[in-house]
């Protein structure tokens, strides 16, 4: 379809209009993103925010494309990046066709002197998310050198605020916040993978915007190699997030005819804060085909419960530990191949090893099948030790930019897939792997940055290559075994966003399993990722990563709100302790249906030492309220128990076996008056205003708290 002149696209879904400006030959500029705007004459709108032509860059206002560009007149950053040996450096795309798609629209443009064909694709899902992305096709002869292809979406003038994310091993997804002012914020990954400090959600909103209150806006560059995602804001009034691939020099190259495709950049609108552009991208991914539905299994893995220690008689007590407390998946973690004895060799070389499996896996499998359980297996694929037979017979596998190989990190390289003689052969590996053994799960581990990573031979660089060939062996993998489960896992959450989540169908948070670290690394994951999705572990009783000791209630209280597991030596745990945690499993399958479908909420508590999350489903609600410190209060203040219908009554009350039921883990929590069994009836509205009294908490306890609504749709109570 060629746009006519009163071509303007009003896309409304899931409670956010997206307005397009496809009038004139120009790529599309966005006019409007943000709350549904109902019955709308989309030409009115335009005009309404038209700017005066004051005339700087050019007399006419200037056109901000989803893909700026200089020609318009525009001086900020650009969407396209690229030259043939210095020429075609600016482009000029003219709109030829524009076609609805399923959820948005397809535009198709081209650039007649700089030779170069452009499609863009903007979508806005039943959730209310949309994504954009760009695919641009060299249509001349010679090479044509692309340094970036960005998008962007508006946002307006009142978001002030940036939220973004940092981070490292152990610590991933610590929030900061800065001022929104004129200029770019640029967030740049160059690790070659996610990155546990990648930007991970930017999202811009009014001052001071917190998680029930203030509009919000947020982008996300779904990409697990180099990206870039940006906030830019100008002094002629324009506002903008965007995102996009980062490339390193000379990666792309694209010949006559070649095509380079974008990453989706995801954009959410959040009314009332963070939890409402949370629950769109929960309400995307459940809404996938392939997003798992199956009740998520209790998980035991073994890595901090025997780590490179594999012995059958070993791992077989704690596979029935871990049967008797209620597990219904064991994964053997890293050390069960090659001579991978420890962390320095054997990477590459996916044969069990006869030197600690003498009769294969085959036994631990029986074992663990005949008491009731899955078996999941760790695999890290992209690397390989220079100490592993696969090193010795490729030497020229492992990615290096030149002659010389990276520095070693985990003592290990990083296995070349871009050559398809290694893609080939890592593919028939975890294949037969995968045919040879029952195994319904893989926990896909990559445990490095990729540094000078090149293709060994020509020296190119690779992480475009790289990234986009594991994208290609994992979905090679799921086709050729579509009832295997997926983990993804990167030295703990280095790798989440949402296009490893395509293919994979939880992500490895952290390897902190420090309840009271995982209360951040955890919440701030969930802003992206639902709870379903996101691997949370019990771990020993002193922490293995912070040395700092918690009570189970708080470790397993803590770790139900996600895909629960466990991850310690079972074997040498008391009876006693055995039981408590075969309770919290109890309650996991109680109400892993609630957790993983329901509606995730999160308290703007005032207080620093509390936070509270919690599920919302149709009928009843689950909340944590958590210490992590001592309050400045004493006692301390209410607490409001966000997002259950105002309009219903809840029979509200402390959840066992969190052990303030049985008076411990509060200091004074026995005496807190509403803190029994009979808890208290409220209704939602008074629940969302008035609140609960917090607790007096030891810090590092939880408090579990359950409100079940009493009466029906029709307000009569029915139960209490
Ligand atoms: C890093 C992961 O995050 C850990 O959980 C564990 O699988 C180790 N790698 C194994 O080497």
């Amino acid at each position: 379809m060629r746009p006519s002149t009163d071509d303007l696209v009003h896309l409304s879904s899931g409670g956010v209009s997206l307005v397009l400006d496809c009038r004139g030959a120009a790529l599309p500029a966005i006019v409007y993103w943000g709350e549904a705007l109902g019955d709308l004459d989309p030409a009115q709108l335009a005009l309404a925010a038209a700017p005066q032509p004051i005339g700087f860059s050019a007399d006419t206002p200037v056109r901000v494309s989803i893909l700026p560009e200089q020609s318009a007149g525009w001086l900020g950053h650009p969407g396209l990046a690229g030259h043939r040996d210095g020429r075609a450096w600016s482009s000029r795309f003219s709109v030829s066709g524009i076609d609805r798609s399923a959820h948005g629209v397809r535009i198709d443009a081209s650039d007649r002197d700089a030779e170069l064909n452009l499609t863009v694709e903007i979508e806005l899902h039943p959730a209310g998310v949309s994504r954009a992305r760009a695919r641009l096709t060299n249509a001349g002869a010679g090479t044509y050198w692309l340094e970036h292809l960005t998008l962007f979406l508006p946002v307006p003038a009142e978001t002030t605020e940036l939220l973004d994310f940092t981070g490292h091993h152990l610590r991933e997804r610590a929030p900061q916040r800065t001022a929104f002012t004129h200029g770019m914020r640029l967030r740049e990954n160059r690790t070659g993978r996610t990155g546990y400090d990648s930007a991970f959600v930017l999202v811009a909103g009014m001052a001071g915007f917190g998680n029930r209150h203030g509009r919000v806006w947020g982008v996300h560059t779904a990409f697990s190699g180099g990206a870039r995602t940006i906030a830019e804001r100008n002094y002629h009034g324009w506002s903008a997030l965007g995102g996009g691939e980062l490339l390193l020099p000379g990666e792309v190259g694209l010949r006559e005819g070649e095509s380079y495709t974008t990453p989706w950049l995801y954009g959410v609108f959040g009314a009332a804060g963070l939890d409402s552009a949370a629950d769109r991208f929960h309400g995307y991914l459940r809404s996938r085909p392939h997003h798992p539905r199956a009740p998520r299994p209790v998980v035991v893995n073994t890595w901090e419960a025997v780590y490179f220690d594999h012995d059958l008689g070993r791992l077989t007590e704690l596979a029935h530990a871990a049967a008797r407390v209620g597990a219904e998946r064991f994964v053997l973690d890293d050390g069960w191949f090659g001579s991978r004895r420890d962390d320095t060799s054997g990477l590459g070389d996916w044969v069990v090893s006869r030197e600690v499996w003498p009769d294969g896996l085959g036994p631990l499998i029986k074992v663990v099948r005949e008491a009731g359980m899955e078996f999941g297996l760790w695999v890290e694929p992209e690397m390989i030790n220079p100490d592993s037979d696969l090193a010795r017979a490729h030497p020229d596998w492992m990615m290096a930019a030149g002659d010389r190989l990276p520095p070693p990190a985990r003592s290990q390289q990083v296995l070349d897939l871009g050559n398809p003689a290694a893609f080939d052969h890592m593919l028939e590996r975890l294949d037969a792997l995968l045919t040879e053994n029952d195994i319904s799960y893989l926990k896909w581990d990559h445990n490095r940055d990729l540094v000078d990573a090149g293709h060994p031979g020509s020296g190119r660089a690779g992480v475009h290559d790289q990234t986009n060939a594991t994208y290609r062996l994992l979905d090679d993998l799921r086709a050729r075994h579509p009832g295997v489960e997926i983990e993804s896992c990167s030295s703990g959450g280095g790798r989440v966003d949402l296009e490893i989540l395509e293919r994979t169908d939880r992500i490895w948070a952290s390897d902190c399993i420090d309840a009271h670290e995982r209360v951040g690394i955890q919440r701030w994951t969930s802003l992206l990722v639902p709870l379903e999705l996101i691997g949370s572990h019990v771990g020993a009783g002193r922490s293995h990563t912070t040395h700092r000791v918690l009570p189970l209630s708080m470790q397993a209280g803590h770790a139900i709100f996600g895909h629960f597991g466990i991850e310690c030596d079972l074997t040498t745990r008391s009876a006693a302790e055995l039981a408590e945690l075969a309770a919290w499993v109890d309650l996991y399958k109680e109400v892993r249906g609630l957790l993983h479908t329901g509606t995730l909420v999160h308290g703007d508590v005032a207080d620093p030492a509390y936070s509270l999350t919690g599920v919302v489903g149709e009928d009843d609600g689950l909340f944590a309220i958590i210490a992590t410190a001592t309050s400045d209060a004493y006692p301390p203040g209410t607490v409001a128990l966000p997002g259950l219908d105002p309009d219903r009554l809840y029979h509200v009350r402390p959840q066992p076996p969190g052990d303030v039921a049985d008076g411990n883990a509060a200091a004074w929590g026995a005496a807190l008056p509403w803190c029994t069994p009979q808890g208290v009836h409220l209704t939602g509205r008074a629940l969302g205003s008035s609140g609960l009294r917090l607790p007096v908490l030891y810090p590092d306890r939880v408090l579990l708290v359950r409100a079940t609504a009493v009466d029906d749709q029709a307000g009569r109570v029915v139960a209490s």
